[in-house]
């Protein structure tokens, strides 16, 4: 439910989802084996005193959306979070910028997942923490004062769009990644440039750079009706199903027409190198596609560039086999893609390789 004191639009709304910044650990001295999503947003807050300055008095709102660890995210989490942001953001009650509080295991899914279906109108921070809120060493309370100056001084710059407020960095949706399972700079960008960072205690924004990729590609897409679109045993799903194959040494192929089998219509290959594969992968591949299945080469390599047609036989190449490779993206942005794509219809795998290459440094 929201909560506000305010009489004219918020300043700023902050969302609880949940995760290791409303964690709870049986001592303060530990940082393991702690609840995450324990505590509501309204708790959170508590522990970052500062916010009061920087939100004129009475225009700080909050909403639990819900309280996961996100590790149990879903297409229907997604839905539920993006429906009640779309109505925030269209509202006469329009905050001037908003902050998400996500566990860390699937930040980056979800902010690119908003970053396509939201307008890019209002700056949409996600934040988390390493460290349950009850520890010694939280990082959360920094974290949310950091997200909150940052959301506050893009409103000030004129810049709307999703990114992630991660250890005193900005970063933009499409490239982010955990690269860390452990450590508190758990987060850095799989291409180009942080957006924004702190000099001193002033956050300094690079326009240029945070205007970049598919913010609001699919902003007005009916997601309601995507949620009513999944069928028989992909009931759980919300959104177009797409599976991601991953590839290593005696890989098993079978994996691609089991997939098809739980109604997959798009598959996102985590390849090797630049989204290689051996031979029996690529038939199995080449089958489901002619089977009207959508394909994308992605790399499970942290890092790079999957470009098109880097076989050395033209055969086997993406103009041949009607793939698509992934650019910049990694597999699991590629899957998410993926699935708008699917949702708005598209089939052409031509004009989806289009999109890809919108993500870039
Ligand atoms: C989670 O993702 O909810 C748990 C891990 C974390 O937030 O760091």
């Amino acid at each position: 439910m929201p909560s506000s004191s305010a009489s004219s639009p918020p300043s700023l709304l902050i969302i609880g989802t949940g995760g290791t910044i409303a964690g709870v650990a049986p001592s303060a001295g530990s940082t393991a084996g702690y609840q995450a999503g324990a505590l509501p947003i309204g708790q959170i807050l508590d522990s970052v005193p500062g916010l009061s300055a920087l939100v004129p008095e009475g225009r700080l709102a909050t909403e639990q959306v819900f309280s996961i660890p996100s590790e149990q995210m879903s297409g229907a989490h997604w839905l539920q979070l993006a429906g009640r942001l779309r109505a925030w953001l269209s509202g006469d009650e329009a905050p001037d910028a908003i902050v998400i509080t996500h566990g860390t295991d699937t930040l980056e899914e979800t902010a690119f997942f908003l970053s396509l279906v939201l307008p890019a109108t209002r700056p949409v921070l996600l934040t988390g923490a390493m460290r349950p809120a009850s520890a010694l060493s939280a990082d959360g309370p920094g974290n949310l004062y950091d997200a909150c100056r940052f959301a506050l001084a893009a409103r000030q710059a004129g810049i709307g769009g999703v990114f992630v407020s991660f250890g005193g960095r900005v970063l933009r949706a499409d490239a982010v990644y955990k690269q860390h399972a452990n450590r508190t700079d758990a987060f850095a960008q799989r291409f180009g440039q942080p957006v924004a960072w702190l000099e001193v205690d002033r956050p300094c924004w690079q326009p240029a750079l945070a205007a970049g990729g598919l913010q609001g590609q699919f902003a007005t897409l009916a997601l309601a009706h995507t949620a009513a679109s999944a069928e028989g045993d992909a009931a759980s799903m919300t959104l177009p199903p797409v599976g991601i194959v991953p590839q290593h040494v005696d890989a098993d192929p079978a994996m691609v027409a089991w997939l098809r089998s739980r109604g997959c219509q798009g598959l996102v290959l985590a390849g090797t190198g630049v989204g290689t594969m051996p031979a029996p992968m690529r038939a199995a591949l080449a089958q489901a596609r002619q089977a009207g299945c959508l394909v994308v080469r992605a790399s499970r390599v942290p890092e790079g560039y999957v470009g098109r047609n880097t076989e050395a036989r033209p055969e086997d190449g993406d103009d041949a086999l009607d793939f698509i490779a992934s650019g910049w993206l990694d597999a699991r942005k590629a899957r998410i893609l993926l699935q708008l794509c699917l949702a708005a219809k598209m089939g052409n795998a031509r004009e989806i390789q289009a999109l890809f290459e919108r993500c870039s440094p």
